[in-house]
């Protein structure tokens, strides 16, 4: 035994070496640590509830790049990657303050960060989250993940930009991840795409193809407008002419500033076809501005909307405005995303419908009615691709909520997005609603279908644990009175829908999901309005820690948590239903 850890422990140091850093204290809140040899990455242990320490990362005395990180205090966590590819060669030096909030007066040396502090040539990305990492929703591979920022496509690829910490799995150090896909289902993680800079960290926005050169940074670069969140927010933009694999930043950030505005931010850009003009929405307080531009680079402000409209419960934030095809003639949807102050508690997505006419928003609703785009608590920050192929609007959700964000049970990552969806306009009675709906290119992760036939016995869907599939439920529903169905695994977790005809709603109960505990907020059950009565068809969409429910009329997301995945479905009531069970394996 001694042997086995003898040679484990030989064979972890083999790859990682601790005798390339020296650690030297210079105070009680001051450490300096020279890093030597030619590994790339130097590996930071996190322990999630430390307090964070600033590291300054200095190249032949110059400050190339700063964080802040919860260094292990007590115990490591996990490991966060410092990649010092950049400046492979040249002489290194971590200077590190830990005084934010670990007290003065204490002696930092037998903290175990400094003898867990290692360099390594690779950094293991290897899934480490077994129960809760989704098999089809989008992750980062490691660290914290927030908004869905700069959705573009160009020449094939859709292009999803993040909010993003690489150096630990709790929201900080605010960087744009990467990833593409060819599909909008497999993604290809390709790191950080841009970094916080002396403007400030780099908070959500969006970006555009510039077909014409407009800015002058060439034809086809792709450019990403984002906020720079320093000591006020202001909006900066950065191209790139190598399909979104390296960004400059422009030299004359930033681009948009106000006066006392304190919330302003998550500009979306978009082409008007109008005015011949680029437009960017932004939020502002609790209104959205709108201004426009030739060139991308000077922009005017043109006016706000929003005062006194929808819901004010809350900061508002990530705003988009799109064009939709309604009954022969174009509406404009703004899509408005609000925290707190969701209709379950915390965050939420709400949107108004009317026209845009190139200056000005109007809504073709009084400014006393609310309309949510989605009725679960865990669909925020929701925008739209931009240049997407055929005129279509693809929006994206964070599938999380700032109630609980932080401590959802995962470590490796969090968290995760919707699956993508398009987006149309509807008649819902007198009223124009908005709908969304899985986009297409989900159903080619569906296996082959098993088809079931359900009264009141309970069905097992699979025999061996599976987490990830679609099911379409066609639902006969009893007259006048509530039905409602479960999906439970065999420690009675369950998740509990339930469809009433009088009050005309459709209900997700998650209240016994599985693992709750982590948050008072979690626990919960959502309604949304729906058309409910007669025969209903109800498409839901599970993964190992998500819900996502698409109804006529309604679609409702929510996280689960389950100890082990739900494989019964049961019905309850005098309800019948016929129901196709997808695997989904990818
Ligand atoms: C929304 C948000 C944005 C901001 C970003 C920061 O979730 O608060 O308004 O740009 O997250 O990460």
């Amino acid at each position: 035994m001694k042997h086995i850890l003898f040679l484990a422990s030989f064979l972890l140091a083999l790859g990682a070496h601790a005798q390339n850093l020296a650690v030297r204290h210079l105070s009680d809140t001051h450490t300096m640590v020279r890093v030597s040899g030619n590994d790339r990455y130097v590996l930071l242990p996190v322990q999630e509830t430390a307090p964070s320490a600033r590291v300054r990362v200095l190249s032949d005395g110059v400050e190339v790049l700063s964080a802040n990180v919860s260094l292990a205090v007590e115990k490591t966590d996990y490991q966060v990657p410092l990649d010092l590819g950049a400046w492979s060669g040249r002489d290194i030096l971590l200077d590190i303050r830990t005084n934010r909030g670990r007290g003065v007066q204490r002696n930092p040396s037998g903290d175990v960060c400094w003898k867990e502090m290692t360099t390594a040539p690779v950094f293991d990305r290897t899934n480490r989250e077994k129960a809760y990492r989704p098999f089809y929703h989008f992750t980062p591979e490691y660290g914290w993940m927030n908004d869905p920022n700069g959705l573009v496509y160009q020449d094939g690829e859709w292009h999803l930009f993040y909010q993003y910490n690489p150096y630990g799995s709790l929201w900080g150090n605010m960087h744009w991840g990467h990833a593409v896909s060819r599909d909008l289902v497999n993604w290809e993680h390709l790191g950080i795409a841009i970094a916080p800079d002396a403007l400030g960290s780099i908070f959500s926005g969006s970006a555009v193809v510039d077909k014409e050169n407009t800015a002058g940074f060439g034809r086809d670069a792709i450019v990403a407008m984002y906020t720079s969140a320093g000591d006020n927010q202001t909006q900066s933009i950065a191209y790139s002419n190598d399909g979104g694999r390296t960004f400059a930043k422009y030299p004359g950030n930033p681009v948009i500033v106000a006066e006392n505005k304190p919330d302003f931010r998550d500009p979306k850009v978009f082409w008007d076809d109008q005015t011949r003009q680029w437009k960017v929405v932004l939020a502002a307080g609790q209104e959205v501005q709108f201004y426009s531009s030739d060139n991308l680079k000077d922009w005017k402000y043109e006016s706000s909307f929003g005062q006194g409209y929808g819901s004010h419960d809350g900061v508002w934030e990530c705003p988009d405005l799109i064009r939709l095809p309604f009954e022969g003639k174009d509406k404009w949807v703004l899509l408005l995303n609000i925290n707190p102050g969701g209709p379950f508690g915390g965050s939420a997505t709400q949107y108004f419908v009317g026209s845009f006419d190139g200056k000005t928003f109007q809504c073709d609703d009084l400014p006393t009615v609310t309309r949510w785009m989605d009725y679960g608590k865990d669909h925020y920050a929701t925008v739209t691709w931009s240049n997407a192929p055929q005129g279509r609007s693809v929006a994206l959700a964070w599938m999380s909520n700032w109630q609980y964000a932080n401590s959802v049970p995962t470590q490796q990552f969090r968290s995760s997005n919707s699956v993508p969806r398009d987006l149309s306009l509807i008649r819902k009675g007198k009223e124009v609603i908005l709908k969304s709906m899985p986009s297409p290119e989900v159903e080619a992760l569906r296996g082959r279908p098993v088809r079931y036939k359900l009264s009141t016995a309970p069905v097992k869907l699979f025999e061996n644990p599976h987490c990830a599939y679609e099911l379409v439920v066609r639902l006969t529903l009893p007259k006048k009175k509530s039905a409602a169905f479960a999906l439970s695994n065999e420690l009675g977790e369950q998740v509990v829908f339930t469809c009433d005809p009088e009050t005309q709603t459709f209900s997700m109960d998650r209240r016994g999901s599985g693992n709750v505990q982590f948050s008072e907020a979690f626990v919960s059950v959502t309604t949304a309005p729906a058309q409910v009565g007669g025969k209903m068809e109800l498409r839901l969409l599970v993964d190992s820690a998500s819900i996502e429910a698409f109804g006529e009329d309604f679609c409702m997301t929510n996280l689960v948590f389950p100890s082990s995945p739900y494989n019964t479905l049961k019905l309850y009531g005098n309800l019948k239903a016929d129901v196709t069970l997808y695997p989904i394996a990818k």
